[in-house]
């Protein structure tokens, strides 16, 4: 996930809704994938894959009744009360008014509550993402002034391509039932 972005200017965004994607909904979240130009970006089988099987733990946003973001995520299969954060991506007309901030919201409010309630968010941010690393910081802000804590996951020589090494967020314990 290598970029760099800038906050654009103020766009007017009056209704906003987010919302679990079901299986229709992945093409979409490939096409906002896609238009970032910036992410990684996966086949469009993949998203539909991950709509199938791990709705709970994604979501779409739309702004003025357009897709205009999406987020993928699971819990961590050894450890159930972690959700890992794969993907985040808004539109970048969208961005800069708090919509990744409002799916992350939305999405760790309802897993906290659930009977395997999540405790940990975890996500890896390359170097150069300011806009993703003060995404999920100001996302531990909010949620009780949570710990991060960051460690190299895969660094370049990992992958087999030209990607960047990849820094893993922890961020928890979570213990409030919603953001502050
Ligand atoms: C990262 C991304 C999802 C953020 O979406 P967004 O809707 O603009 O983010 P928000 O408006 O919720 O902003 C969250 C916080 O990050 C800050 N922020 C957002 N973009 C920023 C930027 N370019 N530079 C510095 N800070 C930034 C905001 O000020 C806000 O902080 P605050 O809550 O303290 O005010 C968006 O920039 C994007 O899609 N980037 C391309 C794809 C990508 O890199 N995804 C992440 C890796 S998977």
């Amino acid at each position: 996930m290598p970029v760099t972005t800038e906050i654009p200017r103020a766009h007017p965004i009056n209704d906003v809704r987010i919302q679990r994607p079901s299986t229709a909904d992945g093409g979409e979240m490939w096409r906002i994938a896609w238009r970032s130009t910036s992410l990684d970006l996966n086949s469009s089988y993949a998203y539909l894959l991950y709509c199938r099987d791990f709705p709970d733990t994604c979501r779409l946003a739309y702004a003025n009744g357009e897709p205009a973001g999406f987020l993928l995520g699971y819990r961590r299969p050894e450890n159930p009360e972690t959700l890992f954060v794969w993907q985040v991506a808004v539109d970048e007309s969208a961005r800069g008014r708090q919509l990744a901030s409002r799916m992350l919201d939305d999405l760790v409010q309802d897993l906290a509550a659930s009977d395997v309630p999540v405790r940990h968010v975890e996500t890896t941010i390359t170097e150069d993402n300011t806009a993703s690393q003060q995404l999920f910081r100001s996302f531990a802000r909010r949620w009780g002034d949570a710990d991060v804590e960051t460690a190299e996951l895969f660094s370049a020589a990992h992958f087999p391509d030209d990607h960047a090494g990849e820094v893993l967020y922890s961020i928890g314990p979570i213990d409030l039932p919603s953001p502050n």
